[in-house]
């Protein structure tokens, strides 16, 4: 490096940091170095393998609408993850079969195909493995086997038609595997652009005053080291208590899947996106307001208890992830009508 460039970089660098360090009012000048970890949202999560056709998308939303994939016909994908309510149902553990209560919170779909892996303990790859569990799981949709949901399928000839449109090169479309598919690529594309990511392309504007704030503190107290990039988390496991033993130790977490007990207590760092609008709070859902799920996260997982101030100002930034849901892409379909080879709702357990 020239000298000239030298003698300009060095009083330039000891002017941030003098920025960023030692000033005692709160700041509103934002480190771009603190950015780097933080990424705008995609458009979509495409998947690897599959292209995201419209025929496949179009099916997707259908599918993830209806409630004859449940034994009592009455539950759908949207029952528990209402696509209008941010990818929730505001319960603490949702209502499944005859009102039987699971024993995790209900999670978000909106960004969840961005994730590394889903559920709380990642015991599902992607979103396309993932929808194969709740419409066989006994407490949610509690269909009794695969052969029963194709039989619904194969009983309604327009699913039939959009199967076929959707997986034209397959010679028996209407399978479970298909189903799930397409319920993947209908996922793929629920992404959440908010304030956040307009400043992070460059609109200074986009955030307040009190959220840029925010945003130092979220960072300074170091709540970056699992919730970064473009979700603010969904990107690793992390043990819940990391500094402090949390309180309620009843579900193993990533140890249910790998009986390994170095993986107690480890879940996967949820996301933050829309985070204002998706409680109640943690795996178990116990936790109703978000200011006690930020002073928790300080507590057990950094082991330095917040001042009401900084917890609130944590609570301004978190409010700038709250993005725009895409009401054109989720707008309910019109179902097709059952036929007389419909099986009929079973209502019994
Ligand atoms: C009765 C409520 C209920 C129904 C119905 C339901 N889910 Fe879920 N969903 C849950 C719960 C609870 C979890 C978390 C379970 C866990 O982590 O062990 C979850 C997890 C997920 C996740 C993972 C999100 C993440 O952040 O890891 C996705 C994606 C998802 N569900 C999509 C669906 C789809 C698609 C359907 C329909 C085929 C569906 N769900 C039906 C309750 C439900
Ligand atoms: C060492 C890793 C780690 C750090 C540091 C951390 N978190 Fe978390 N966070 C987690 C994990 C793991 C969970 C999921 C816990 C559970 O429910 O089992 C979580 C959950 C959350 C939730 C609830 C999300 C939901 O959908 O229920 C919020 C809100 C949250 N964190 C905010 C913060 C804030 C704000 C900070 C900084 C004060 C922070 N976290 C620091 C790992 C971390």
């Amino acid at each position: 490096m020239q000298k000239g460039r030298i003698l300009c970089v060095v009083p330039i660098a000891l002017t941030l940091l003098i920025a960023l360090g030692c000033g005692k009012q709160p700041s509103t000048a934002i480190h771009p170095v603190k950015l780097k970890m933080f990424a705008p949202l995609p458009e979509g999560y495409p998947a690897q393998a599959a292209a995201l056709t419209e025929e496949k998308i179009n099916l997707g939303r259908m599918l993830y609408y209806e409630p004859r994939l449940s034994k009592s016909q009455k539950i759908s994908c949207n029952s528990c993850h209402g696509l209008s309510t941010y990818g929730v149902d505001g319960e603490p553990t949702s209502n499944g079969h005859k009102g039987q209560k699971g024993d995790r919170n209900s999670p978000t779909v909106y960004n969840s195909a961005g994730h590394f892996v889903q559920f709380w303990d990642g015991r599902a790859a992607n979103v396309e493995e993932q929808a194969k569990g709740p419409v066989l799981n006994p407490v949610e949709m509690a269909m009794p086997n695969d052969r029963q949901v194709i039989t619904v399928l194969k009983s309604i000839p327009e699913y039939v038609d959009a199967f076929k449109k959707a997986f034209p090169e397959d010679r028996d479309p209407v399978t479970y595997d298909n189903m799930a598919k397409a319920i993947g690529a209908f996922e793929r594309k629920l992404v959440t652009p908010a304030r956040w990511d307009k400043f992070l392309k460059g609109d200074q504007a986009a955030l307040t005053e009190e959220e840029k704030i925010g945003f130092n503190t979220f960072t300074t107290v170091g709540c970056q080291a699992c919730h970064a990039g473009a979700l603010l988390g969904g990107n690793l496991y992390q043990k819940l208590g990391l500094v402090k033993p949390y309180p309620d130790a009843s579900d193993p977490g990533r140890a249910k899947v790998t009986k390994k007990d170095a993986d107690r207590m480890l879940f996967k760092v949820p996301a933050l996106r829309n985070i204002e609008k998706t409680g109640p709070y943690f795996h178990n859902g116990k936790v109703a307001a978000l200011d006690q799920a930020v002073a928790h996260m300080a507590e057990y997982q950094l082991g330095k208890p917040l001042s009401e101030t900084e917890v609130r100002s944590i609570i301004a930034f978190l409010k700038s992830l709250t993005g725009d849901i895409p009401v054109d892409y989720i707008k309910e379909p019109a179902l097709p009508k059952s036929t007389s080879k419909t099986p009929k709702p079973d209502l019994t357990d």
